[in-house]
Order: C-alpha cells, then sequence, then structure tokens
C-alpha cells in the first residue's frame, strides 16, 4: 500500500465551498482524486515559509491602502499565532486541506473569523507557492552549505599536517607521480569549493520574489512587490508575471547543485573503500564507521561508505525527474509543477544527511602512512623526473623519454627501482645524466620539485592551504549573516512581522 496522504473531506461539498475553489462546484472531490492530487502530506515542509511571506503579502496590502488597519490588523495578529503555534510544536500542520496553503488560509480564517478571507486578496497560490518554495529553497541550501565547509575544514585540517606525507598519485589507477598527501586531499576540497560555488549560485537564483505576478497575469490592485521582496530579505523581484510562475530554474539548479555534490562524495567514497582495502591498505577505517557481515566473522566493511557512494543514484535521479517534468511544459503555471517539491526535498535531505556521514567518515579515518611509503617503490614513480633532468642537460624531450624508458626496461629485468641503478647503468641508458642525478629520483625530491602553481611541492601547498582557509572563512561569514536573517528570526516580535501576539 502507499504512504497514508491527506485526511479526505467529506464526501458532499461544502455549501460554503470547503476548498478554497468551491463556489462553482457541485460535487465533492472523489477521495481517490483528493488523495491523489493532495500536497499537504509534503508540501506542510513550507508552512513557515509561506506564513512569513503571508504576513509579507499582508502587511503590502495594508501599505498599500489595499486592506484598512481594521482588516490587515486580525490577519497579521492571526498569522503571526499560527507561526508561533507551528513553531513551538503545538499546532500541527494537518487535515483534509489540499494543500499548505489551504491549510494556513482555513487556520487563519478559523482563529479571526471572516475578516481571514481578505488575506488572498491580489494573490494566487500559483505566486504564493513559488514565494514559499524558494524561501524553502535558500534555507536548504544554506544549510548543505554548511554542510559542505564542515567537511572541507576536517579534510583541511588533515592536509595541513601532511604536506610531508608522500604516495603515488594515480591516473589509470597506476601509479603515476610521487605527491604529497595534503594536495591529494586538498583536490577533494577544490571540488568542494566548486560545489559551495554552485549551491551559492543556486541560492541567488532563488531570491527572485514572484509575489505578486498572481496566477499568471498580475493584479489590478496597486500592489507593491518590491516591497514584499524587501520584507523577505530578497533583493530581486520578477520582471514578468508570466515567466514568474512559470519559473522552476532555481529548483532545477539547486537539484543540480546538489546532485554534483553527491557525485563529488561518491568519487572521494570509492577512494577510502578502495583504500581500505588489504590490497592498497592506505587507510584504516575506525570501528565507529565500520560494519561487520553476519556470516564472516573476520569481516569489516565499510558499509558506511558505500551508502555515501549510493546515494549519488537518488540526487541523478531527482534532478533527472525535475528536467523532465519542465520539458515541454506550456505556460504557465500547471499542476504538473506540484511534482517539484519530493524530488527537491530528497536531494536536500540526501545532501544533508551524507554531509553528515562523510563528516563523520573523514574524521574516522586513520591513513596508514608506511603502507602510503611502500606503495612509493616497485612502480619506477620518478621516472618522469629522469627525463626532466636529461631535458635540463639539452636532450630533447622525446629523447629523454626513450631513453628513460629504456632504464626502466633494465631496472625492470633487474627486479630494482631506477634511484638503485648505479651510475654507469644509467649512463648506459642516459649518457647525458650528471653524477648527483640519483637525488633527482627520490619521491620527496620530486614533489618538492614540482613547484609550479597548483602543484604538489610543500610550498605550493601551503599557499593552497591559505587560499582555501580565506575562502572558507568567507563561505561560513556569509553562512552565520544568513541566519541571522528575518525568515530564520521567523518570530512574531521581530523586523517583519511587528505585530503584538496575545
Ligand atoms: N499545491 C500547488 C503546488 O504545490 C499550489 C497550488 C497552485 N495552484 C493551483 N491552482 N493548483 O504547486
Amino acid at each position: 500500500m502507499p504512504e497514508p496522504r491527506n485526511e479526505s473531506p467529506a464526501e458532499e461539498p461544502d455549501p460554503d465551498g470547503a476548498a478554497l475553489w468551491g463556489g462553482r462546484f457541485s460535487q465533492g472531490l472523489h477521495p481517490a482524486i483528493h488523495a491523489f492530487t493532495g500536497s499537504l502530506h509534503f508540501d506542510r515542509r513550507l508552512v513557515r515559509h509561506d506564513l512569513m511571506a503571508s504576513l509579507a503579502h499582508a502587511r503590502m496590502l495594508r501599505e498599500c491602502d489595499i486592506l484598512t488597519d481594521a482588516e490587515s490588523e486580525p490577519i497579521l495578529v492571526g498569522l503571526s499565532e499560527i507561526l508561533r503555534d507551528v513553531e513551538d510544536g503545538s499546532l500541527e500542520v494537518d487535515g483534509p486541506d489540499e494543500d499548505v496553503h489551504s491549510w494556513i488560509e482555513r487556520m487563519l480564517i478559523e482563529r479571526v473569523g471572516d475578516a481571514g478571507k481578505r488575506l488572498h486578496t491580489a494573490r494566487s497560490r500559483n505566486d504564493q507557492t513559488g514565494i514559499a518554495l524558494r524561501l524553502y529553497v535558500r534555507e536548504r541550501l544554506e544549510d548543505v552549505l554548511s554542510g559542505v565547509a564542515g567537511l572541507q575544514r576536517v579534510l583541511v585540517e588533515q592536509a595541513s599536517h601532511h604536506r610531508e606525507t608522500y604516495l603515488p598519485g594515480y591516473t589509470h589507477l597506476q601509479r603515476g607521480q610521487p605527491v604529497s598527501l595534503a594536495q591529494h586531499l586538498l583536490a577533494h576540497v577544490s571540488a568542494l569549493t566548486q560545489d559551495a560555488d554552485r549551491l551559492r549560485s543556486a541560492h541567488a537564483s532563488a531570491g527572485v520574489s514572484p509575489l505578486g505576478a498572481g496566477a499568471l497575469a498580475g493584479s489590478s490592485f496597486p500592489i507593491d512587490p518590491e516591497r514584499t521582496a524587501a520584507l523577505l530579505g530578497l533583493d530581486r523581484t520578477f520582471t514578468n508575471s508570466m515567466h514568474a510562475v512559470a519559473d522552476r530554474d532555481y529548483v532545477l539548479d539547486a537539484a543540480y547543485a546538489c546532485a554534483v555534490l553527491l557525485v563529488h562524495l561518491s568519487r572521494w567514497a570509492d577512494e577510502i573503500i578502495l583504500w581500505s582495502t588489504r590490497e592498497f591498505g592506505f587507510v584504516r577505517l575506525q570501528d565507529s564507521v565500520s560494519q561487520g557481515s553476519s556470516l564472516m566473522p573476520q569481516k569489516k566493511n565499510p558499509e558506511a561508505v558505500e551508502v555515501l557512494r549510493g546515494k549519488s543514484a537518488r540526487t541523478i535521479g531527482n534532478i533527472t525527474a525535475l528536467l523532465t517534468l519542465v520539458k515541454g511544459l506550456p505556460l504557465t503555471y500547471n499542476s504538473d509543477l506540484q511534482e517539484d517539491k519530493e524530488p527537491l526535498f530528497d536531494s536536500f535531505d540526501t545532501a544533508e544527511w551524507s554531509l553528515a556521514a562523510a563528516i563523520a567518515i573523514a574524521r574516522a579515518t586513520d591513513f596508514q602512512l608506511d603502507a602510503m611509503e611502500s606503495a612509493l617503490s616497485g612502480g619506477m614513480i620518478t621516472a618522469t623526473e629522469l627525463a626532466d633532468h636529461l631535458v635540463r642537460a639539452g636532450v630533447p624531450f622525446r629523447t629523454a623519454h626513450a631513453q628513460v624508458g629504456a632504464a626502466v626496461r633494465a631496472a625492470e629485468q633487474r627486479g630494482v627501482e631506477l634511484w638503485d641503478l648505479s651510475l654507469d647503468e644509467l649512463k648506459s641508458c642516459c649518457p647525458d645524466v650528471s653524477d648527483d642525478v640519483r637525488d633527482v629520483l627520490l619521491p620527496e625530491r620530486a614533489v618538492a620539485a614540482h613547484d609550479s602553481p597548483g602543484g604538489p611541492a610543500p610550498a605550493r601547498v601551503l599557499e593552497q592551504l591559505g587560499l582555501v582557509d580565506r575562502t572558507l572563512v568567507a563561505l561560513e561569514h556569509w553562512l552565520q549573516n544568513r541566519t541571522d536573517s528575518p525568515i530564520r528570526r521567523a518570530h512574531a516580535d521581530e523586523g517583519l512581522l511587528d505585530v503584538e501576539v496575545s
């Protein structure tokens, strides 16, 4: 059986119109249709955001003389009380209403009587649902961003201790060139910085208020959409009322940003899974993030990390669903758009849970420095250094490449590393090497020599650490200010609300 949905309404039509639109109907909604089209069981997550937006709308109506003081006062008080009760948990968002917007209107009318029936003046559920969802998206993006910053902090901290821990860097999953563990960890941090940028950009795209677009054609009342936007802490309002109610780019942007984030986490997770194998042995996972096998007593499985790798699938599914949802949809609002919420909510939930797990996993990852060091042998990992050394002595790179290839073959035949070959052996393949060549071949020397911008040399890694720190401090500062925003301070005695609640 499917999950329980909305409560069924009475079968007979309410003469006063139980639904917001009841007037022209002579039959009640079929219970199967009510359950099928109802969205309260998921859009109740928007209750605080809708209440804030409704408060802003009511204040604007008063300021623009569309409602009188006597008309607007009970609405503002009623909405503030509902908000207070929802926040302190004494009022549950539940009932036969088709969506959260209908629920709020019913609650308001129940509390303040007929006065509540004026709230919907110069507004439609089409612009109402848009503003509530945008405010919600911004709040959730802020939470995801703070998870990203938290994970970055852990990785940066680890990197700062491992500027001189060396291991192979891989291409094609074959040992390529030596790098520092710090450089390696900061590669993941860089991917997360791009995620933060994408999440910030989705946050900006959600920051346009559609309130005042009405159903699709604005309003015949002298409304002030800029005022409602400003009251809600948004600095922009729509330029076209039809686009305002049809636009779901901010939903796509947010879902895409979450999908890419989860893809990044899956790549990081996959690496931990690989590194924790006996074959690699570069990390050991602490017991707090490992699980056992029900059959094989010796097993310690990185199951949480596997779940993390797997979580990307649903966020990729969600962005695919959302793109499919809006593709080919005619202007302006269509009820298909109600289907935007569940995939989006799931992406936010998945991103937040995954980041919390990733932070726990990262903290419980013990690097095995001996295994990393051993892996530097056995792969001729500094062959490129030898070629560069020859180039410095004037040998064209392609010639040097061929000569080093011969030296690699010679070392392989003897079963030793390049740095174990004698000078004479090296010279027989590479006549232009100088006497100090064997220093050049040591992994830590190779890493130190790779001092180009963004490279793994300790000094360059130090630069990266400084840069990442500045970026993170800026993000943390921004997040701090966001948590002070009017939406977060959704209390009746603050800024936006300015209403006495009894
Ligand atoms: N529940 C709808 C949604 O989530 C809002 C109502 C839109 N307007 C309408 N006429 N059905 O998008």
